[in-house]
């Protein structure tokens, strides 16, 4: 790992005396805001923002949207059916243990409804900030507990943390935006704890990028009936972001009350169920994605450590390396030269995420960031 700072100066700029749960991480930007700006809609942007797959859809998932429309007068509940059993095969789960949603982020409402307006949600800093973003919006009271050293989710200090109102843990394996990631081991003990009293939501968005054998999915734990919350995404390396499918692995009782919040009978529409159908059996191409994606990565890793910039190792598609300017004013300079990032402030220290694109895209970042730097 290339990372200078040492235990003491993260310690010192994240955990000073009895304060440290209140250094909250901030995203800078925020995706509505983005989507929002008229400018950044111009097709001559490179997105390095969103950690969408830059290699477009499968193209049987292509076909399979074309087809559907002939069907789209229909309501897609058999399409429900046909995408939850082959979930469940795979998972070796049976069907009521899944809930689909329009994206993964349809279910992760429907845990802060239900679960986390309950009591307390306990989570990291940093962690995926669309998730605080929507348990602020729904009036939760949030606990986060700063990452370790090695900007991993510091379980331990999480643990002690828990207390009697604890009623949502979210935890984001691997993290965004540091792309860390947690020892399956270490992950599985502290969720057999923390299940007993809260439910557990694991957001397993980027579970299909990871090469470290270390890594578990907590889906056994689902498998022996704890209360625990998965949730898994079609749009990162199946390509369907702008499809919008997700899915949720748990007990069905907590599904049944998951259910409680769910706003639409049929939110997924038909086109993107049958796409998602096709593309969860397209190895070939998932594969194809995953390996050009390690490719990519390690080039700019290399070339980021030539830069000087000092970075935190990645298990996911999206990389975050430390700046020693406004990361804010970096990321607007970056757009200037037409590369959109995402620019982090936490732990008193400024941080640029950026995407996992192309080569070619990520060459043109590499160009611009040495440009402005
Ligand atoms: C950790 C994490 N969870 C969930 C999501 C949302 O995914 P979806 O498109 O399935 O709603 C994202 C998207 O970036 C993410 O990074």
């Amino acid at each position: 790992m290339r990372f200078r700072l040492n235990r003491r100066e993260w310690m010192k700029a994240t955990a000073t005396a009895g304060a440290w749960l209140l250094v909250n991480s901030q995203l800078l930007t925020c995706r509505r805001e983005i989507s929002q700006s008229g400018a950044i809609q111009q097709d001559d942007f490179i997105r390095l923002d969103n950690n969408e797959n830059p290699y477009g859809i499968a193209p049987a998932a292509h076909q399979a949207i074309i087809e559907a429309l002939g069907e789209s007068h229909r309501y897609p509940h058999h399409h429900y059916r046909e995408l939850i059993q082959m979930i469940a095969e795979r998972e070796g789960l049976s069907p009521e243990f899944i809930v689909l949603g329009a994206g993964s982020t349809e279910i992760m409402n429907m845990a802060i409804m239900i679960y986390g307006r309950k009591g307390e949600i306990l989570t990291s800093d940093p962690t995926y900030f669309d998730f605080i973003f929507y348990a602020e919006q729904a009036g939760c009271s949030i606990r986060r507990v700063p990452v370790d050293d090695q900007f991993k989710i510091d379980l331990k200090a999480m643990a002690k943390e828990i207390n009697s109102t604890t009623s949502l843990i979210y935890i984001c394996n691997p993290n965004n935006p540091t792309g860390a990631m947690v020892d399956g081991r270490n992950l599985r003990s502290f969720c057999e704890e923390a299940s007993r009293n809260s439910l557990v939501f694991v957001d397993e968005a980027y579970h299909e990028y990871v090469d470290d054998t270390n890594y578990s999915s907590m889906v056994s734990l689902v498998r022996e009936g704890r209360k625990i919350l998965i949730t898994r995404t079609f749009s990162k390396i199946y390509g369907l972001a702008g499809l919008r499918v997700g899915y949720g692995l748990a007990h069905p009782d907590i599904i049944e009350n998951l259910k409680r919040a769910e706003m639409n009978f049929a939110s997924i529409s038909y086109p993107s169920l049958k796409a998602a159908i096709k593309a969860y059996n397209d190895h070939e191409f998932t594969r194809q994605v995953k390996e050009k994606n390690k490719l990519v990565k390690a080039y700019l890793e290399e070339k980021l450590d030539q830069l000087g910039y000092d970075r935190i190792p990645s298990q996911a598609n999206f990389v975050l390396f430390q700046v020693h300017r406004s990361s804010k004013e970096i990321a607007e300079a970056l757009k200037k030269e037409k590369v959109l990032t995402r620019p982090f402030v936490f732990g008193d220290q400024n941080w640029i995420r950026v995407s996992i694109g192309t080569l070619a895209e990520i060459q043109t970042f590499i160009t611009a960031l040495a440009k402005i730097s």
